[in-house]
């Protein structure tokens, strides 16, 4: 063979990559000249027949033609690559101005929405969101929050007991307040933590479900005090009813795990049957707190010397039906779709307090 011969052969090889209409043909391509039976392969082949000098050079001008050739393959892959992705980018639209599809279907349940209200608001002064268990045992749910065995404050708990292993009484959470324990002996103080989750008692009447929701609230710190609790409770009952000025006042009462204890009253009025919050002369209790006891921070490690400070607690049914105006505490959990589609929200609605908790 010539070298005109193999100037001509890479001349329509090169033409031929060049042409390739699409990463098939271009494939097709690479396989006739490189492949196993390929017309360069077949050539490198023959070197076996030619003399030892001959082939040497021959060699090298087959190695650089077979170089040029996967070099001109690679090259036209891309371009066609590219082609084929400017094909389909211009082919397929995506209309980014079409609205999202309408949630007309799914609602979230106002327990969900109220607990996001919640979050966002002690969100935005700094409390992170805890957790715990709701199978809980004697320790947190009553000993360490000095609810000692035989107190009459477990009588007034009507609590759910389960049977655990090795003679333990486990028992269904009957309030949010373990968590307080959970977190003073896992983390250090500085603490400022809500807890939102479901509680069990053993009642059922028109304000009372076996299961229910509250949110508690826990500010360890050094210098934490009543006035602290007094500042962010009213600030958050202003921002959650979303009444500016909503009074609040502080009744003493007892709770063991808080001294001193209160409950937290929210002016309201009644007259002609209708509630309304913010305004007239009456009085609506929505939840209890105080300042931690010495010795709940004793049992959680905490020196009593050192850090101070307050604890609350909220019933979640409660506020979410004083909010929104739901009569029967019942019909939360009767999983009615006709009761969901009037009290529900859309999900795509996300609580914040930029434009006000929740928007028309
Ligand atoms: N755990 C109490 C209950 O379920 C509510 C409560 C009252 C929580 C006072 C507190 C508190 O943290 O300080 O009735």
């Amino acid at each position: 063979m010539t070298a005109t011969d193999l100037a001509a052969i890479r001349g329509a090889i090169l033409a031929e990559i060049g042409a390739a209409a699409d990463l098939a043909a271009l494939d097709r391509t690479r396989v006739a000249a490189l492949g196993k039976k390929g017309q360069v392969t077949e050539l490198m082949k023959g070197l076996g027949a030619v003399s030892a000098e001959e082939r040497k050079a021959r060699g090298a001008e087959l190695n650089r033609l077979k170089d040029e050739i996967s070099a001109a393959l690679d090259q036209r892959k891309d371009s066609l690559s590219e082609a084929e992705l400017d094909r389909a980018l211009g082919a397929e639209r995506i209309d980014v101005t079409l609205p999202a599809r309408p949630e007309s279907e799914g609602r979230l349940h106002p327990i969900s929405q109220t607990i996001d209200e919640i979050v966002a608001i002690f969100g935005a002064m700094g409390f992170k969101v805890a957790e715990g268990p709701d199978i809980e045992d004697d320790f947190h749910n009553f000993t360490a929050l000095n609810i000692p065995p035989e107190h009459p404050a477990r009588q007034m708990m009507d609590t759910f007991y389960l049977q655990g292993p090795e003679g333990g009484r486990p028992v269904l959470r009957t309030h949010t307040s373990p968590v307080q324990v959970r977190t003073m002996l896992s983390e250090k103080p500085p603490i400022r933590i809500i807890v939102p989750g479901r509680t069990y008692r053993s009642d059922s009447d028109m304000t009372h479900t076996p299961m229910f929701h509250q949110v508690e609230g826990l500010v360890i710190d050094k210098t934490t005090h009543m006035g602290h609790l007094k500042g962010c409770l009213a600030d958050f009952c202003r921002a959650f009813f979303e009444v500016p000025d909503v009074p609040v006042r502080f009744r003493p009462s007892f709770f063991p795990f808080v001294e001193p204890g209160a409950e937290m009253d929210i002016g309201c009025s009644r007259k002609g049957g209708e509630l309304k919050i913010g305004a007239g002369d009456d009085w609506l209790e929505i939840l209890g707190c105080g300042m931690v006891h010495p010795k709940v921070l004793r049992h959680c490690n905490i020196d009593p010397g050192e850090y101070q400070g307050f604890a609350f607690g909220m019933g979640i049914e409660r506020v979410a039906m004083l909010k929104y105006g739901i009569p029967d505490l019942r019909t939360f959990y009767e999983a009615d779709l006709r009761w969901l589609k009037h009290y529900g929200f859309s999900g795509l609605e996300v609580p914040s307090l930029v434009r006000g908790l929740v928007t028309p």
